[in-house]
């Protein structure tokens, strides 16, 4: 018998959703940033509107012009905006899904002026970021799921399992860099996912769209099924 209904399995669900770099400010006309594209967290979130879920996208500076009709955008620049974003919209949010390269060092003192160079050495005085994903771990309350990334270049499988602890998270994918065609830029991904109580899902190479839709498919099966 056919489905007439529409409902969709994240129908009535509110989804907050990071992408893309920050960018710190050091003086006027420089910045501190890398080299994330936003294509994984914009892929996330247009797959969560997809399975019904009300997205509220927060970006920092992304390179490609974001348009999805239905999805909220909230453009940021720095840490500290995406963090205060966040904070605003976690409160009604059923899902977090936190796939943002937040900077983790922001400079002491952003310059009202231009700098001049003077001296051959320069030193930049940096302070810790807020960490968006831990602050969001340690407020959830009942039914809130958090969801993180992580990207390592050694001991990859450790790292992801100390941060869905230290983090208090629910899953953390994880973004496998010892293969080729997986990071930053490209178009597709090599994933695996830890969830709490053990779980390891590991998926072959794939387009970030295909990632979003197992990325998704996961959080419906394992929160929402
Ligand atoms: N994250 C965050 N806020 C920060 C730093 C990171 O929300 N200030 C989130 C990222 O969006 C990601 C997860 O934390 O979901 C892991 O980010 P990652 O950079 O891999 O880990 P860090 O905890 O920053 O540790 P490190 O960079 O030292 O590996
Ligand atoms: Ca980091």
């Amino acid at each position: 018998e056919e489905k007439l209904s529409s409902t969709k399995p994240l129908s009535g669900r509110k989804a907050l959703v990071t992408a893309g770099p920050t960018y710190e400010a050091i003086d006027p006309v420089r910045f501190i940033g890398n080299h994330s594209s936003g294509k994984m967290g914009i892929a996330i979130a247009k797959e969560l509107y997809r399975q019904g879920a009300e997205v509220t996208l927060v970006a920092g500076p992304l390179r490609t012009n974001f348009r999805a009709d239905g999805i909220r955008l909230v453009s940021v620049t720095s840490a500290a905006e995406m963090y205060e974003a966040c904070q605003q919209a976690f409160g009604s949010a059923d899902l977090a899904v936190m796939s943002a390269a937040v900077a983790d060092y922001t400079p002491v003192v952003k310059a009202q002026e231009k700098i001049k160079k003077k001296e051959d050495h320069f030193n930049l005085e940096l302070t810790r970021t807020k960490d968006i994903l831990k602050s969001l771990g340690e407020k959830k309350k009942a039914g809130q799921i958090v969801v993180g990334f992580a990207l390592e270049t050694t001991d990859e499988r450790n790292y992801a399992l100390g941060k869905l602890e230290a983090k208090n998270a629910d899953m953390i994918v994880l973004n496998s860099l010892n293969d080729a065609g997986a990071g930053f830029g490209g178009d597709t991904n090599k994933v695996t996912i830890f969830q709490r109580g053990g779980k390891e899902l590991r998926f072959d190479t794939k387009t970030k769209e295909e990632v979003a839709r197992d990325i998704v498919d996961t959080i419906i099966s394992s929160y929402y099924a």
